[in-house]
């Protein structure tokens, strides 16, 4: 038994973690304790490995110290699923945001815990909440939309379903909703903007008891998020009582080693690179406390006392992507897919087709036959293999003739139905490597590595290997229109002029403006970045035998200048109270879609609504009724707001949301859990509830007319 295993021990039979790691770091030499300050690999090597693909071959590891058999952890990625080996690839987060599903999330999580320990891995840095100010962002795949209360409820969900297994990481903390301009950008948000609107879902996600943070890039308010006492031991340790431990995002995720110790972030990731040159200088000259350094280790330690989640090198292949796992990917695929628009032709809504009136198919776009999963950078899964839109209408219309060409719209001569699929790639949108962006930082390089160290590293990577495809991150970065590209706009004008029977079918990370063509076409659907399943997916939809199950996470607005500025290059942005639907709502701009819109088949009712109030404390009781003959869902969401309010505040805010799955002829009761206290006031450090009769709207999406609308008043 080693010191640490003696702690663990005790920690399991219910001795104080906090203590246990104390005593462990009073065992440590200073070496010990530096080497817990960062990743345990060296530098260059590390850079060596990766530039050869190994980011998708072996976790990260950090904190390790055998003499006292201190495990430390082994870090892999996310959000879609494991970038390490031939994983499920999961739809993208924001996909999974427009499931409204926590349960479906959880499940997601708890089947992406599984393969990490498959890989070794024992910390997941999948949970992404940063919110969706503008569809813009280049990562907005990997985030779950723009309303705050959902986003937490997704990512809370998400951690649930990981921490079964190993720990989980959410990220990145703060307000890291810009790609290209990250490691520059200084967000500045007043107290009412960061804590009521860009930090709700951070804390809900700490409260559901998540282990690791990730600082973001960027600063925020002026200091960068890495050395930020403000947000580290202001917000998140102080106010917060978050007792998990705090990593670095990659390489450039600080700039001043002994500041960012000082400030709370616990270890540097990935590698020995900044602190190991800056640190031991600053506390030889006292600008650092070893205090500092001891309250780093410890709050790791206790930690990885707290979580049983080990890492190790049986690489477990057979665990990743197994049968299980991609129905999963498949049945989350289906149920993120938003319907948007569902026209008659010939009397009858186009959608869903009936498959054995089907003769021949004509399936138009180049992304119909391309594994289109999303992002190439940090989050890109490597899939063993992919059902691409055209695979699966195929594998599910045997005996129907389905013909594609990437763009000569007279294929469609003679076909009884045609099938556009057009959107973005990670070429158009993701995280942004490109090394300009980082030319500025260069001087935080550190000298050539430890030779001993390096070889170390080099020979424990040439170890075991599952998965041995390098890959290169693409170009991606944000999105400076919000519109189709003109190929893609011409090819579904083109299919709608020479066909009445038209799906057009959008891959994308977020929102689509589609002024240019909707109204041209019958069907349009949203299918995100599906996942390896997604192809069956989009069948199951298209020919019934799934409801496209949905909704909004964000309004997609008729002209881009509805949403807030968004200027990719900035060196400052200022994040104010009002973004998404929240903006249109101030401004008066009607949505070409709201928040929480999409179609289904069957069409359920929202009945019987009652709102019963405790203080501020709500529960929303419905029954959602489905008369129809074909088994159908709902998500039932409850907006409420403050007709009178004095302050600047949108004009309504979701509270609560259930999905309802409801069988033909059923009907469910269901009974929402809400809070008003989403909507108090952040002033001075304190919440403030502002008095009043407050409107709580129980209704299918944000600006739903038939909505019920219930007053509940507050009292000072
Ligand atoms: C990304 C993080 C990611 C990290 C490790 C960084 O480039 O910003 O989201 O977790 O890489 O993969």
């Amino acid at each position: 038994m080693t010191p640490f295993d003696d702690a663990s021990t005790r920690v399991a039979a219910g001795a104080d973690a906090h203590t246990e790691a104390s005593a462990l770091v009073a065992l440590m030499t200073d070496d010990e304790k530096l080497w817990c300050l960062d990743g345990d690999q060296p530098f260059w090597a590390g850079m060596a490995h990766l530039g050869t693909g190994g980011y998708h071959r072996r976790t990260f590891p950090a904190g390790r110290v055998e003499r006292l058999g201190i495990p430390g952890f082994a870090f892999s990625d996310g959000p879609r699923g494991v970038v390490i080996g031939p994983a499920t690839c999961f739809p993208v987060s924001m996909a999974r945001g427009a499931s409204f599903d926590p349960d479906l999330e959880e499940r997601i999580g708890d089947a992406i815990g599984r393969e990490l320990v498959a890989v070794g891995a024992s910390l997941y840095g999948g949970v992404c909440v940063n919110l969706l100010r503008h569809p813009g962002w280049g990562r907005a795949q990997e985030t779950y939309g723009e309303e705050p209360h959902h986003v937490g409820e997704m990512g809370a969900a998400l951690a649930r379903g990981v921490q079964r297994h190993v720990m989980a990481c959410v990220k990145h903390f703060a307000c890291n909703s810009m790609e290209n301009a990250r490691f520059k950008v200084d967000v500045r948000a007043d107290e009412r903007a960061l804590h009521e609107v860009y930090l709700p879902h951070f804390r809900r996600v700490v409260d559901e008891g998540v282990a690791v943070v990730m600082t973001a890039y960027n600063a925020v308010n002026g200091e960068w998020c890495g050395e930020s006492p403000a947000l580290l031991a202001d917000v998140l340790r102080g106010e917060w009582g978050f007792e998990g431990f705090v990593i670095s995002d990659w390489i450039f995720g600080l700039r001043d080693g002994p500041q960012s110790v000082a400030a709370g972030l616990d270890v540097e990731m990935p590698y020995r690179m900044v602190r190991a040159v800056q640190v031991p200088g600053a506390l030889a000259d006292g600008t650092l406390a070893w205090s500092d350094v001891d309250a780093a280790v410890t709050r790791v330690l206790a930690t990885l006392l707290r979580f049983p989640a080990r890492p190790h090198d049986r690489l477990d292949g057979a665990a990743l992507a197994t049968a299980e796992h991609r129905a999963l990917a498949r049945e989350a695929a289906a149920r993120s897919m938003v319907l948007l628009r569902n026209e008659p032709v010939d009397g009858h809504p186009l959608l869903p087709l009936d498959a054995s009136s089907l003769r021949v198919v004509a399936v138009l776009g180049r992304l119909a036959a391309v594994a289109n999963l999303g992002d190439g950078g940090s989050s890109e899964v490597l899939a063993p293999d992919v059902v691409t839109p055209l695979d699966g209408l195929r594998a599910s219309l045997p005996g129907v003739e389905v013909r594609h060409h990437d763009h000569d719209p007279t294929v469609v001569d003679g076909a009884d139905v045609v099938v556009v699929v057009v959107g973005l790639t990670k070429q158009d949108e993701g995280e942004y490597i490109a090394p300009e962006g980082t030319a500025h930082l260069r001087h935080l390089l550190p000298p050539a590595d430890d030779p001993a160290l390096a070889a170390a590293f080099q020979a424990a990577a040439s170890g075991e290997e599952i998965g041995e495809r390098p890959t290169f991150f693409s170009t991606g970065g944000d999105r400076r229109s919000l519109r189709l590209s003109p190929e893609d706009e011409a090819l579904v004008l083109a299919a709608a002029a020479a066909h009445r029977r038209v799906v057009v079918a959008v891959m994308a990370g977020s929102a689509v403006v589609t002024e240019a063509w909707r109204q041209a076409v019958p069907a349009l659907l949203l299918t995100w970045y599906p996942g390896m399943e997604g192809g069956h997916a989009l069948a199951d939809v298209l020919l019934g035998r799934e409801e496209p199950g949905g909704r909004l996470p964000f309004v997609v607005p008729t002209a881009e200048t509805h949403l807030p500025r968004f200027d990719p290059d900035a060196d400052a942005e200022t994040y104010g109270l009002l973004h998404g639907q929240w903006l249109l709502d101030a401004s008066g701009h009607r949505a070409a879609y709201p928040f929480g819109y999409g179609l289904g088949y069957a069409t359920p009712s929202i009945e019987g609504v009652e709102v019963e109030a405790d203080g501020t404390d709500l529960v929303v009781r419905a029954t959602v009724r489905n008369t129809g003959a074909r088994a159908g869902t709902e998500v039932v969401q409850v907006y409420a707001g403050l007709p009178t309010s004095r302050v600047i505040r949108p004009r309504r805010r979701l509270v609560g949301f259930a999905r309802v799955d409801v069988a033909a002829g059923e009907a469910v009761a269901v009974a929402v859990p809400c809070s008003l206290q989403t909507l108090a006031v952040r002033q001075d450090g304190g919440w403030w509830m502002e008095p009043g009769t407050y409107e709580v709207a129980v209704g299918r999406h944000a600006a739903d007319p038939s909505a019920t609308v219930a007053h509940v008043t507050v009292t000072g």
